[in-house]
């Protein structure tokens, strides 16, 4: 009896080298191998999950992030959170903005998307095609500058849809781990002081997806041509990029301010997708030492094989496989648990997004009131406006972030609340110069909502509008 059960961990231990035992290598690949198809010669299970990420993803699984599922519809942020329109009117964010679906889609999204969009140029490509390094090295400046459309076209015919392939993420020699691009996360991480031949495979379980899963700035010339694009995290540390931070580094340089916002005529940045930065600030799963690639990448068995699942996708939708590895309370339980914390970000941010709109309209009063020749105080004025663009970065912070406060709950609900807070105080400080300039505003603030989500510019919207995210716990009643 005892001998059975000592030969069956040595019989896994014979199926495990005999696997390894495999050969795992068929072809050499060029050190330069941007097609898919040659890759997927030696490893044609990872390709095939690649692949697959092609496909509407299961419907009803996920609350929030219904990106492309088998229902068919494409959802729309500015439908979800009526707030963003408003405060994004004046560029591309304010007309279309959709939730993100699967990679395979990621270079033609953006073909398809608004062309106010792409106005940056090139410099859009960044995080679309695998041969953003070899361009921007290639064109320099140039690559930033240029019209979307003349970079895009430098792209080899056969790849110009293609997005994040197997040399986004890996060595061609032997697929192991590496960064691709070195002009944008490479930079930032030694901006950071990381000595990135230390970094663990753990580490690069991460990185590989922060090279696009993070916010950026794309600074401007006086012509507002882009000049570069940049992780703004210098003033960081490698596990702590604080939102803090990151606004203290766009405010450094007036070149940093990329638009001009319609509704209150101020310039500003912008925040995009911030996963790497929320879920590395000290989040309860970073400190147990997961990365993006545990959850959104489970181990998972194809025939006598153990992979990595490259069907990238949200943990709810493939039965929350991942967390099940650690987490024994099966897949109900898990999938309740993430709906409540998201349900409270949904709830905070719709609060905190309404507050800065509300303070961006008394803004508007407040322009149009000088405008006619009423006496507007100037103190009051900059400290509302210093206190309302601390509310706007960190609402769009949160706004942007893909998992509706999963990634780093506490934090979220920080950020959040200090918005909630700067857009309460500017309010009050606009409220006090408006009624000393002999034009108070009324109580109940029409923020004009539909207009806003309405008049979005020329192109036919895809969006289905009864998507909208009810606020869970009805705190938004004022408006
Ligand atoms: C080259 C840039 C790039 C890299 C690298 C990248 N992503 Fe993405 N990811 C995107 C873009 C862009 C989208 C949205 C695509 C769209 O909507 O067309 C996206 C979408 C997603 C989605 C949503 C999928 C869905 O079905 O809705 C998840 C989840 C995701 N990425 C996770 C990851 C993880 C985890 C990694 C690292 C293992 C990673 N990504 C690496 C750019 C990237
Ligand atoms: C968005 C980044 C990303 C892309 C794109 C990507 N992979 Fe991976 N791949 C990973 C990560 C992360 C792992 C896990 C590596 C580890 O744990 O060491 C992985 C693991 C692997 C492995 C090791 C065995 C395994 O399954 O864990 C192979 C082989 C592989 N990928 C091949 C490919 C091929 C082929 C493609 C293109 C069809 C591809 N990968 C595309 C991120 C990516
Ligand atoms: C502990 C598990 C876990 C880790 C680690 C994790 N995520 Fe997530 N992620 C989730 C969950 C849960 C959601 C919410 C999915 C939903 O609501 O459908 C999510 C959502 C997302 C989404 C939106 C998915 C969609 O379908 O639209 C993206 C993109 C994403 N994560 C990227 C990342 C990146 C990049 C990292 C690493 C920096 C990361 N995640 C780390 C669990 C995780
Ligand atoms: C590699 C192991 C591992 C995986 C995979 C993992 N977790 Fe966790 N999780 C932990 C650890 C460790 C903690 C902290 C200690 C604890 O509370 O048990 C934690 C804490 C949590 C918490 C409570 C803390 C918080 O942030 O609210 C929730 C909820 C949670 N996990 C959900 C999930 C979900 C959902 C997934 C899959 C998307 C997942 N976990 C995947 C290890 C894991």
């Amino acid at each position: 009896m005892k001998k059975i059960l000592l030969a069956a961990p040595l019989l896994l231990l014979l199926a495990a080298c005999d696997k390894s035992a495999d050969p795992i290598k068929v072809t050499e690949l060029k050190p330069g191998e941007y097609e898919p198809k040659e890759w997927a010669k030696n490893w044609p299970l990872e390709h095939e999950g690649w692949e697959a990420t092609a496909n509407p993803t299961p419907a009803g699984k996920s609350y929030y992030k219904k990106g492309w599922d088998t229902d068919g519809k494409i959802y729309d942020k500015l439908s979800e959170f009526p707030y963003m329109p408003l405060l994004f009117n004046g560029w591309g964010f304010g007309i279309e903005y959709n939730e993100p679906r699967g990679h395979m889609w990621m270079l033609t999204d953006v073909l398809d998307v608004d062309p106010a969009r792409r106005k940056a140029g090139g410099a859009c490509l960044t995080c679309k095609t695998p041969y953003a390094q070899e361009l921007q090295e290639k064109h320099g400046k140039d690559y930033f500058s240029k019209p979307f459309d003349e970079i895009h076209a430098l792209i080899p015919k056969n790849h110009r849809e293609l997005g994040a392939a197997c040399i986004t993420c890996h060595d061609p020699a032997d697929a192991s781990l590496k960064i691709k691009n070195e002009f944008t996360l490479g930079r930032a991480l030694k901006d950071m002081g990381v000595d990135t031949a230390k970094l663990t495979n753990q580490d690069m379980r991460s990185l590989v997806c922060a090279q696009c899963h993070v916010t950026y700035v794309i600074p401007k010339d006086k012509d507002m041509k882009s000049t570069g694009v940049f992780f703004p995290w210098q003033n960081s540390r490698y596990g702590r990029i604080a939102i803090e931070d990151i606004i203290k580094r766009i405010k450094s340089d007036p070149a940093h301010l990329e638009w001009t916002q319609a509704v209150t005529g101020f310039k500003l940045g912008f925040l995009r997708h911030p996963e790497f930065e929320l879920f590395s600030n000290d989040s309860t799963h970073w400190k147990a030492g997961l990365a993006c690639a545990d959850c959104h990448m489970p181990y998972t068995r194809a025939g006598s094989k153990k992979i990595s699942d490259h069907r990238v996708m949200s943990p709810l939708k493939n039965g929350m496989k991942a967390c099940i590895q650690c987490h024994t309370e099966g897949e109900e339980w898990l999938t309740q648990r993430v709906k409540s914390i998201q349900d409270r970000t949904a709830s905070l941010q719709l609060r905190a997004g309404f507050a800065t709109a509300a303070a961006a309209k008394l803004f508007e009063r407040a322009n149009g009131a000088a405008k006619a020749g009423r006496k507007v105080d100037q103190d009051l004025y900059s400290q509302a406006r210093e206190y309302y663009e601390e509310a706007f970065y960190r609402v769009t912070f949160i706004g942007a972030e893909n998992s509706m406060g999963f990634h780093n709950p506490p934090e979220t609900l920080r950020v959040l609340g200090d918005a909630a807070y700067f857009a309460g105080k500017s309010e009050a400080l606009l409220r006090q110069a408006l009624a000393q300039a002999g034009v108070p505003a009324p109580a109940k603030l029409d923020l004009e909502l539909d207009k806003y989500l309405a008049n979005r510019g020329k192109k036919k919207l895809n969006f289905d509008r009864t998507v909208e995210i009810k606020d869970p716990f009805k705190t938004q009643a004022r408006f």
